[in-house]
C-alpha cells in the first residue's frame, strides 16, 4: 500500500486518516510524503492507539496491561506480558504541549503501574506505588492525565516489580512531535525504533525473573533473543540514497546496544529529552537501558543489495564482554530494485539549550556501591547524603540546582535515571559536555565518576519523592535506587557546600 507512511505520520484519529488515505488513493502519488519504497517499514511499523478526544489538542487513549501471545519471529511465539497484546506497547504519538489521558485497565496476574519514562509530569502521574500512587491490584484501573512538555523520543514501562514485569515484555515509545521539526530536520521517512530483548527457554516459556539467582542480580539479566519493535531480524526495504531519520530507545531491563551499521555514519541530532545543541556524525551509537537518541542516516546499500544494521558488544563490566558474540544482528536492510535518489547532504540540525547556571549549586556526592558479604545476599548501595531511614531520601528544593558527582565503585556499568527532571553532564573539568543535550538517564561506566547538573524547576505538581535508579532493573531492584524529596521549602540543606561562583 503505497500510502501507508502517509496514513501513519498524519493520523491524528481515524477521521483524518481515513481523509489522506482517499486523497492519497485518488491522486495516487505518495511520494510527496515519503520517497521510500511501498510498504517499506511494513515489518517495523508500531500500531498506534485510537485517539477518542475529537479536541485536536488532547490525545485520550486505552491501554490494558495483558498476557498476549505475541509472534517475535516467523512461527515463533511467546506468552508475553503486554500493552494491548502487542510487543512492544502501541506507539503513543502526540505534540509538545498536548494533554495526554490514559484511560489504563490492569488485565494481569499482577499489580502494576505505567511510568513515563523521561516527560515532566507531576508527581501525581508518575506511576511509583507507595509514592505518587497505590498500586493498581489485577481487575483494576488508573486514569492519567497529563500535559506533555517537550518533544522527543520517551517511553512508558511499569514501576512495580519492574525487572520482571519490564523483561516479559510491558514496555512501548511515547514519541512527542515538535510540529517544526517539518522546516528543520526535513526528513519525512521516520521510524520509532524500540530496542530490547526477551529471555525464552528451550521450552518456549519465559524465563523466571530471578533467573540465576542473586548472580543475575548482581550482574543484570539479558535475553536470549534481541528484538527491534518486537522482532527478531526484521527487515526494512529502502530506496538506496534516501535519508532517514530513527528515534530509537533502549528498553531492555540490562543489555546495552552499540549500533552498526557497516559502511556509514550516524548523524545524531538528538538524545533522551529532544534535540541536542548541534549535530555529531558517529560510527557507533551506544545505548545503555532507558536511553534514547535521534539520527539521520542513508543506508549504505546499492539498489537490490542488503546491508544489517548490528549492535556490537559493550563492555559493561565484569563479564559482559569477555567470551560473548562480538556482535548480534538488528534489522536487515534491502534497497529495492529503484534508481537510487542522489541525495542531499543530510541537514545540520541545531537546539538552542543553555548550560544550566552553576552559581550557588549545591554539591551533592553520590557513591555506587556493591556489597557481597561471604554468607547473605549480594545488595547494591547508592550511598551519599541519603537518609536510610527515610527510604534512601536526598532532599532538594523547588529552584535548588545540584551538581551531582557520582562514583561508581563497582565493577559495572550503571546507568543511571531520575524521575522528573532533565539534567546536563558535566565534563571532568566542570564545564558541560557538548553538545549540550538533555538527558534523564546516563550512563555511569564501571570503577569512574560522572558528574551531572540538576535544576529542580518550578512547575506545577513538582514537590513529592521521585526516584533515582539504575536502569539495569535487576541492580535496581538488588538496591540501586534512591529517591530525591523535592520540597518548597528549604527545611532540610542537602549538603552544607555549594558552588562558588566563577
Ligand atoms: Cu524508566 Cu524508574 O524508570
Ligand atoms: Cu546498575
Amino acid at each position: 500500500m503505497s500510502t501507508s507512511s502517509v496514513v501513519w505520520k498524519s493520523s491524528r484519529g481515524p477521521a483524518i486518516a481515513a481523509v489522506v488515505l482517499a486523497v492519497s488513493c485518488a491522486s495516487s502519488p505518495a511520494a510527496a510524503a515519503t520517497a521510500q519504497p511501498p510498504g517499506w517499514d511494513a515489518a517495523l511499523r508500531l500500531a498506534e492507539p485510537a485517539d477518542l478526544n475529537p479536541d485536536p489538542r488532547v490525545v485520550e487513549i486505552e491501554l490494558e496491561a495483558r498476557v498476549a501471545r505475541v509472534e517475535i519471529a516467523p512461527g515463533e511465539t511467546v506468552e508475553a506480558w503486554t500493552y494491548d497484546g502487542r510487543l512492544p506497547g502501541p506507539l503513543i504519538r502526540v505534540r509538545v504541549g498536548d494533554r495526554l489521558i490514559v484511560h489504563f485497565r490492569n488485565a494481569l496476574p499482577a499489580p502494576t503501574t505505567v511510568h513515563w519514562h523521561g516527560i515532566r509530569v507531576p508527581f501525581a502521574m508518575d506511576g511509583v506505588p507507595g509514592y505518587s500512587q497505590p498500586d493498581i491490584e489485577p481487575g483494576g484501573a488508573f486514569t492519567y492525565d497529563f500535559v506533555v512538555p517537550d518533544a522527543g523520543l520517551y517511553w512508558y514501562h511499569p514501576h512495580v516489580m519492574s525487572h520482571a514485569q519490564v523483561g516479559f515484555g510491558l514496555y512501548g515509545a511515547l514519541l512527542v512531535e515538535d510540529p517544526r521539526d517539518v522546516e528543520r530536520v526535513g526528513v519525512a521517512d521516520e521510524l520509532v525504533l524500540v530496542l530490547s530483548d526477551i529471555a525464552v527457554q528451550p521450552d518456549g516459556t519465559l524465563q523466571a525473573a530471578d533467573a540465576g539467582g542473586e548472580l543475575g542480580m548482581v550482574f543484570g539479566r539479558e535475553g536470549t533473543h534481541l528484538l527491534v519493535n518486537g522482532r527478531v531480524l526484521p527487515s526494512l526495504t529502502v530506496r538506496a540514497g534516501v535519508p532517514q531519520r530513527w528515534r530509537i530507545v533502549n528498553t531492555a531491563k540490562s543489555r546495552y546496544f552499540d549500533l552498526d551499521l557497516p559502511g556509514a555514519r550516524f548523524r545524531q541530532i538528538g538524545g533522551d529529552g529532544g534535540l541536542q545543541e548541534y549535530s555529531v556524525d558517529r560510527e557507533g551509537l551506544v545505548l545503555a537501558p532507558g536511553e534514547r537518541a535521534d539520527v539521520l542516516v542513508v543506508p549504505p546499500v546499492q539498489p537490490g543489495a542488503s546491508v544489517v544494521l548490528r549492535s556490537v558488544i559493550v563492555n559493561r563490566g565484569f563479564g559482559s564482554f569477555e567470551g560473548g558474540l562480538p556482535y548480534h544482528d538488528l534489522v536487515t536492510i534491502t534497497a529495492a530494485a529503484l534508481p537510487a535518489v542522489r541525495s542531499a547532504p543530510l541537514p545540520e540540525v541545531r537546539e538552542r539549550i543553555d548550560p544550566v547556571p552553576q552559581d550557588g549549586a549545591t554539591l551533592v556526592h553520590l557513591e555506587m556501591t556493591l556489597d557481597q558479604p561471604p554468607e547473605g545476599r549480594p545488595e547494591y548501595h547508592l550511598l551519599g547524603p541519603l537518609s536510610p531511614a527515610k527510604h534512601k531520601t536526598l532532599r532538594a528544593r523547588v529552584g535548588e540546582t545540584q551538581i551531582w558527582t557520582v562514583k561508581n565503585s563497582t565493577v559495572w556499568s550503571h546507568p543511571l535515571h531520575l524521575h522528573g527532571f532533565f539534567f546536563q553532564v558535566l565534563g571532568a573539568d566542570g564545564r558541560p559536555v557538548r553538545p549540550l543535550v538533555w538527558k534523564d538517564t546516563v550512563d555511569i561506566p564501571f570503577e569512574s565518576t560522572v558528574r551531572l547538573i540538576v535544576r529542580y524547576e518550578d512547575r506545577p505538581g513538582v514537590t513529592g519523592s521521585w526516584m533515582l535508579h539504575c536502569h539495569i532493573l535487576d541492580h535496581a531492584e538488588g538496591g540501586l535506587m534512591g529517591m530525591v524529596e523535592v520540597g518548597d521549602v528549604d527545611t532540610h540543606p542537602a549538603a552544607g557546600q555549594t558552588h562558588g561562583s566563577h
